[in-house]
């Protein structure tokens, strides 16, 4: 019997990871299935203890049960202690490992498929919630040189900034961002849900900087069409972030790394 893999989250029918590892398995040979899940609200820890009793040797979780899915970890990684979320178990045994593969998947869709330049670099992350957290240590790695992160309940944003640890991070308001000029403008924030976009001075994106929506959408998203709108050098969405934390995921499982880019193509 072919090994057995989910996505859990709620709602779940639109996720596009199963596509995905659909993808890497027939790319990679991999004999695998894997499987949508739309976890309870009540009881994703039962939804979860479930899967493990019928087999499931891994999943990928989703909003909203991220948080819940590190508290209900045996081990978790410490890129998964740092982020405060896992999005990616592995059922060992008994054991629940998990890990966060997202900020990761930033990290290499931007350093690795687009070549951002990081060292160096000022960023700007927008949000200090939890796709924030998740890619905040990941971006300081590759060493830019000031993060600021920016929320519109800014004693968030300080409280992140603290957690952080680092000299090179603050936290502030989105109103106090006036007269600051950024090459990477990272949007975590959930307000494309509702077609917005944080309210950032028009000035903030320094010549030749670039924008990043951690959402994705078959049409551009309203904080891609903030960056063309405002002269980025490459305004891009989160489709290739997407696609490199399943990667990324897909290795932690099966010990193989899938090419990613005919992936996103074909996603495309
Ligand atoms: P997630 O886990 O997806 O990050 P979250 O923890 O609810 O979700 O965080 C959502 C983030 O989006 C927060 O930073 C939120 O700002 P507040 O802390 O002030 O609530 C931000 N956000 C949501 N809607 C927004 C909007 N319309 N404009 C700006 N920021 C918004």
């Amino acid at each position: 019997m072919s090994d057995r893999y989910a996505v859990i989250g709620n709602p779940i029918e639109h996720s596009r990871s199963p596509e995905i590892h659909a993808a890497f398995a027939r790319q990679t040979g991999q004999d695998m299935v894997y499987e949508r899940i739309l976890g309870s609200l009540d009881d994703f820890e039962g939804d979860v203890r479930r899967f493990i009793a019928e087999g499931g040797r891994g999943m990928n979780v989703t909003v909203p049960f991220k948080e819940r899915a590190f508290r209900l970890a045996d081990e978790p990684s410490e890129r998964a202690q740092r982020a405060g979320a896992v999005n990616t178990f592995t059922f060992d045994g008994d054991r629940v490992l998990g890990d966060n593969t997202d900020g990761a998947g930033l990290v290499r869709d931007l350093g690795c498929n687009h070549r951002f330049a990081f060292a160096g670099s000022r960023i700007l992350l927008l949000g200090a919630g939890g796709a924030s957290r998740g890619v905040l240590f990941p971006l300081l790695e590759e060493g830019p040189d000031q993060l600021v992160i920016a929320n519109r309940t800014a004693s968030k944003a300080v409280e992140l900034a603290e957690l952080a640890g680092d000299v090179r991070v603050t936290g502030c308001g989105l109103d106090e961002l006036r007269g600051r000029r950024f090459d990477l403008i990272v949007n975590g924030t959930a307000a494309g849900l509702q077609g917005a976009v944080p309210a950032i001075p028009d000035d903030c994106l320094a010549s030749g900087g670039w924008t990043y929506d951690m959402m994705y959408g078959s049409e551009p998203t309203a904080f891609v069409r903030w960056g063309q709108a405002h002269g980025a050098a490459r305004a891009l969405d989160g489709l290739g972030m997407l696609v490199e934390q399943a990667a990324e995921s897909f290795f932690l499982w099966r010990g193989v790394m899938p090419d990613t880019a005919p992936v996103i193509e074909m996603l495309r």
